[in-house]
C-alpha cells in the first residue's frame, strides 16, 4: 500500500488534565502516539507524518526515540495554532507538499486501531474510485463522537460532531466517526481549504470533508468497523484506563492463543511488543514492557516487573524488577531481586533475594542468592558470593571494577573494595574488606581476631 499516513497528535488534551502531551501517555507501558505509527506502519504505509503543537519537543523525542532507525520514514510537521483537525491537516499537506496518492489520516488518540484494519479500509479508497472514506464503529456509548448521518440509501451525508447535534441527533445516531480517514490525495488536497469554523467549538472539523466532497460531486464511502474497540478514542483518563483493559485482554487473549498460561490473565500487563514463549506461566501482576523477550518453560512473577529484558528458556523470575538485562536460559532471580542495566545473567547463574546487580556478568552457573550488591563486576563460572556481599564500586567520584575468577568462594559479609581481582578458584574469609588483589587459589582474610573472656557472661549478669 503505497499510502502516506497523518497522524494528528497537536491537541492540547485538556480532558486529560495532564501536563504531558495526550498522545505520550502510555497504554500497556507504550505511548499511544508510538501505537498509532505502528499500526500505520505494519499496516504498510509507505510514509508516516506526525502533526505536533502541544508540548511538540515531547512528542518529537518519543518519535525520534523509536523510529531513528525505521525503514518508514516517520517525520513530524508543527501545527503552532491548534484550530482543529481540519486544520491540522491543512498544515501538514502544505509542509509536505502532499497533493497525490492515498493518504490516510489518523486521530493520534486511536491507539487500538489495528494495522489489518487500516489496510482494508485503506484499499476500499484505493480501489473504489471514491473521493474519501470514514472508518465508523457503533460503540455501547457513543457520547463524545461525531455521529454519522447516512441517507436513506445508506450512504453518509455528513458527520455532526457531540456539540453540534441537537438532542435527537445525540440519541437517534448511534453510528460514529472512529477519528479514521482514507483520502484521495489529489482530492483532499484540492478541497481542504473549503473547511470553515462555522461550529460549536468555532474550529476546522476535518469531519467537514465529507460534506465539501460530496457537494464537489465526488464519492464518499463509509467502513463501519465490527469491532468497535479498534475505533475507540481516548480524551480522558478513564478512557485510557479503559483502553490499557482491552488492549490488555487482547495480547493476553494472543499469547495465551500461543500457549502461554496466565494464573489471571486481568493482572498482567504485557507490552504489545513482547514476546513470551510457549509453557510459561505468568503470575499476577507481572509487567513487561517495551521490548521484552521471554524464553519457553519460564515462571514469571509474582510482582515482576522487566523494561526491555530479555530472558530465555527455563528461567524463574520470582518478585523481580529488571530494566535492560538479559537473562540467559534457566536464570533464576528473587524473590525481591534488582537487576539494573548492563546486567548479564550467564546460563544457571542466580541472583537470589534481596540482591541488586548492575553492569554486571554473572557467570554460567554462579550464586549471588542472598542480600548483595554487586556492580561494575565480571563473574567467572560457578563462584558463590556469601550472604550480604558487596562491592564498594564507588568512592564517591569515579565508578571502578571488579573481577572475580573461576570457581571462587566469597564468604558472607565480604566487602571488595574496586578495583580489585578476586583470582580464580580463590577463597575470601566471612566479613573481610577486600582492598588488594587475591592470587589464583589463595585464601585471602581480612577480620580482626575473636577474644574469648572466659567467664565474663556470669561476671555481667551478676553485677546486673
Ligand atoms: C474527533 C472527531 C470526531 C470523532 C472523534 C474520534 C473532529 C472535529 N472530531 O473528535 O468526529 O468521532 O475524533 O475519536 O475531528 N488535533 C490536532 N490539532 C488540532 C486539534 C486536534 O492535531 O487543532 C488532534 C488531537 O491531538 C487528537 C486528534 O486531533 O489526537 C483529535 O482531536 P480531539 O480533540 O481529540 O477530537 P475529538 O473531540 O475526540
Ligand atoms: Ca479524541
Amino acid at each position: 500500500m503505497d499510502a502516506t499516513a497523518i497522524i494528528l497528535a497537536a491537541g492540547e488534551g485538556t480532558r486529560m488534565k495532564s501536563k504531558h502531551a495526550k498522545v505520550s501517555h502510555a497504554i500497556l507501558g507504550k505511548p499511544m502516539i508510538n501505537w498509532v505509527v505502528d499500526a500505520t506502519i505494519a499496516a504498510g504505509c509507505a510514509r508516516v507524518v506526525v502533526v505536533v503543537g502541544s508540548h511538540a519537543d515531547e512528542v518529537r523525542a518519543l518519535l525520534d526515540g523509536a523510529y531513528a532507525d525505521s525503514p518508514v520514514p516517520v517525520e513530524t510537521v508543527e501545527q503552532r495554532e491548534r484550530l482543529g483537525t481540519g486544520h491540522a491537516v491543512k498544515v501538514a499537506l502544505e509542509a509536505t507538499g502532499i497533493s497525490a496518492g492515498p493518504v490516510v489520516v489518523l486521530n493520534g488518540d486511536l491507539p487500538l486501531i489495528q494495522p489489518a484494519t487500516i489496510e482494508r479500509f485503506a484499499a476500499s479508497v484505493a480501489e473504489g474510485g471514491a473521493a474519501g472514506s470514514v472508518l465508523t464503529m457503533t460503540p455501547p456509548n457513543p457520547y463524545g463522537y461525531g455521529r454519522i448521518q447516512l441517507d436513506a440509501e445508506g450512504s453518509i451525508v455528513r458527520i455532526i460532531e457531540q456539540k453540534d447535534c441537537t438532542p435527537e441527533q445525540a440519541a437517534g445516531l448511534l453510528e460514529c466517526n472512529a477519528g479514521c480517514y482514507a483520502f484521495d490525495g489529489a482530492q483532499l488536497a484540492a478541497h481542504i481549504g473549503q473547511i470553515r469554523s462555522e461550529n460549536a467549538q468555532n474550529e476546522y472539523y476535518l469531519p467537514d470533508m465529507v460534506e465539501i466532497l460530496k457537494a464537489a460531486g465526488e464519492r464518499v464511502g463509509i467502513y463501519h468497523c465490527d469491532d468497535f474497540r479498534d475505533g475507540l478514542g481516548v480524551n480522558s483518563r478513564s478512557q485510557l484506563a479503559e483502553l490499557t483493559a482491552i488492549a490488555r485482554d487482547r495480547v493476553n487473549g494472543r499469547l495465551m492463543a500461543e500457549g502461554v498460561t496466565f494464573i489471571d490473565p486481568a493482572q498482567a500487563w504485557i507490552s504489545p511488543d513482547a514476546v513470551i514463549g510457549r509453557d510459561t506461566v505468568v503470575w499476577p501482576q507481572t509487567h513487561l514492557i517495551g521490548r521484552t523477550s521471554v524464553g519457553e518453560d519460564c515462571q514469571l512473577g509474582p510482582n515482576t516487573r522487566l523494561t526491555n529484558v530479555r530472558a530465555g528458556n527455563g528461567c524463574v523470575i520470582d518478585e523481580t524488577v529488571a530494566v535492560d538485562a538479559v537473562l540467559e536460559d534457566e536464570v533464576t532471580c528473587g524473590p525481591r531481586a534488582y537487576l539494573r542495566p548492563g546486567t548479564h545473567m550467564l546460563r544457571a547463574s542466580k541472583a537470589g533475594t534481596h540482591v541488586e546487580i548492575k553492569k554486571s556478568t554473572i557467570g554460567e552457573g554462579s550464586k549471588v542468592p542472598h542480600l548483595s550488591y554487586i556492580g561494575d563486576t565480571t563473574m567467572g563460572a560457578g563462584v558463590n558470593v556469601g550472604a550480604g556481599s558487596i562491592t564498594c564500586n564507588y568512592d564517591g567520584a569515579r565508578k571502578f571494577p571488579t573481577e572475580i575468577g573461576d570457581g571462587a568462594f566469597i564468604g558472607s559479609d565480604t566487602m571488595m573494595v574496586a578495583p580489585v581481582r578476586i583470582g580464580t578458584g580463590a577463597l575470601v574469609g566471612a566479613s573481610s574488606c577486600i582492598t588488594k588483589d587475591v592470587p589464583d587459589g589463595a585464601l585471602a582474610l581480612e577480620r580482626s581476631e575473636q577474644r574469648i573472656i572466659e567467664g565474663y557472661a556470669d561476671v555481667r549478669r551478676a553485677k546486673q
